[in-house]
């Protein structure tokens, strides 16, 4: 076994750490309170290839591995969480899913611009009813002949209003359950198409999430990717290699927090020394750390099954199910250890509290994961 990095792995790593310390940590806070997107910012993290890692530079790309990609949303992710989603869903569903199933047309027309950051993309899959239970699909899109006729809602998407480029998630023929759903591509901008409220949310506030409305929108059937009936499938797919770059963001949140309450034991002092020589502060730290490289032995396992071409299914959500948890735990810790400045917004650990847990519910619950593994193992 290999657990050495590669110099480019390295320098893929060290970018993504300077930009979220340089750059995204002053305006944190700030985002965070008001619910802004950090669009400045995601321009530059395109024009620097972080929207399109993954994609063959042929595409606009960055021609990457999923290691260098976990690195990046991890270490973006112990700063600024809101940024890292908008990534993760551009980089590893909306994306993947164009290069890996879509045609050479699809690609050139919105590939392109997604790769490089020009747009951003969003991925619409859950609706009012059908979040966990993903076949539920009750958005339709009806088979008119030369076009698809789009009706329906979709709720919590990532990137709502900040996108213009969405693959959205629908059923064309009911009776054949979820070989009947289809995946197609809606642009900002089509007759009918309707960016509706945005959420206010606990966590990630500095992304926009929001519920979009489809009115009779008139989709050519060119922008549906793949056979008719695969887009249940086309979900799946994506969606498990999408897992891999929630764990990774789950990972740099724990990461994220543990740093700053491992500085701050060793700067604070109570009882005559500082808090990190008290041993109840010094396990907690050892528990941290413990867990936290337990979480990222389990991401770079899923991201290296990615790479290799092996089956990333279970690894991925492996990876999810166990750094979100890590995340959740290791964040609430982290408020611990700085007792009541911990709970103020300056120390930016309660924001890593709150960001932790969305990373347990969206692309799939720990339920939702459970559901994967255990199918797995009895399989
Ligand atoms: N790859 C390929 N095919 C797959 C697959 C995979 N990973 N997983 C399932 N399938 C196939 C199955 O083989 C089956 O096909 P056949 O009938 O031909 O055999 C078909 O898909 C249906 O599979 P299941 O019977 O397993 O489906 P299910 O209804 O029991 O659901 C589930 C399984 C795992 C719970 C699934 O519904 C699921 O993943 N739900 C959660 C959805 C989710 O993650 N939503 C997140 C929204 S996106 C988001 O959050 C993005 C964001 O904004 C951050």
């Amino acid at each position: 076994m290999n657990f050495e990095l590669t110099e480019e792995q390295i320098a893929v790593r060290d970018a993504a750490r300077n930009f979220a310390q340089n750059i995204l940590k002053p305006g944190v806070i700030e985002r965070d309170n008001n619910q802004k997107v950090a669009h400045e910012e995601l321009k530059q993290l395109g024009e620097l290839g972080f929207m399109g890692m993954m994609v063959d530079p042929a595409y606009g790309g960055g021609g990457m591995d999923t290691i260098s990609y976990a690195l990046a949303i991890e270490e973006i992710s112990k700063v600024d969480a809101s940024v890292s989603v908008c990534l993760s869903v551009n980089n590893s569903l909306v994306c993947y899913g164009i290069d890996k199933f879509g045609t050479e047309e699809q690609k050139q027309k919105y590939l392109v611009p997604l790769a490089t950051g020009e747009k951003i993309g969003a991925f619409c899959l859950s609706e009012p009813e059908a979040g966990s239970d993903a076949t539920s699909q009750r958005t339709t899109a009806i088979d008119m002949g030369d076009h698809y006729l789009l009706n329906g809602t979709k709720n919590w998407i990532t990137n709502g209003s900040t996108a213009s480029i969405y693959l959205v998630i629908a059923q064309t023929d009911v009776a054949a359950g979820h070989k009947g759903i289809n995946v197609l591509i809606i642009e900002r901008g089509m007759e009918g198409f309707i960016v509706g409220a945005k959420e206010d949310k606990m966590g990630i506030r500095g992304s926009d999430t929001h519920t979009l409305m489809f009115n009779d929108v008139k989709v050519p059937k060119e922008n549906r990717i793949g056979e008719d009936g695969f887009g249940f499938k086309f979900a799946m797919k994506t969606l498990s290699g999408g897992r891999i770059g929630i764990a990774a963001q789950a990972l740099g949140i724990a990461g994220g927090a543990y740093e700053l309450a491992l500085a701050y034991s060793k700067e604070r002092k109570a009882f005559g020394k500082e808090i990190s020589q008290h041993q109840a502060i010094a396990f907690k730290l050892a528990d941290m750390a413990t867990e936290i490289e337990a979480a990222r032995l389990l991401v770079m396992k899923a991201a290296n099954d990615k790479d290799t071409g092996e089956n990333y299914d279970q690894s991925g959500a492996m990876a999810k199910l166990y750094a979100s948890k890590v995340a959740m735990e290791q964040t609430t810790e982290a408020v611990q250890i700085h007792g009541g400045y911990g709970f103020v917004k300056e120390y930016h650990v309660e924001r890593l509290m709150r960001d932790a847990k969305i990373t347990q519910i969206y692309e799939g619950t720990s339920e939702v994961q459970k559901i994967v593994i255990s199918r797995g193992i009895l399989s």
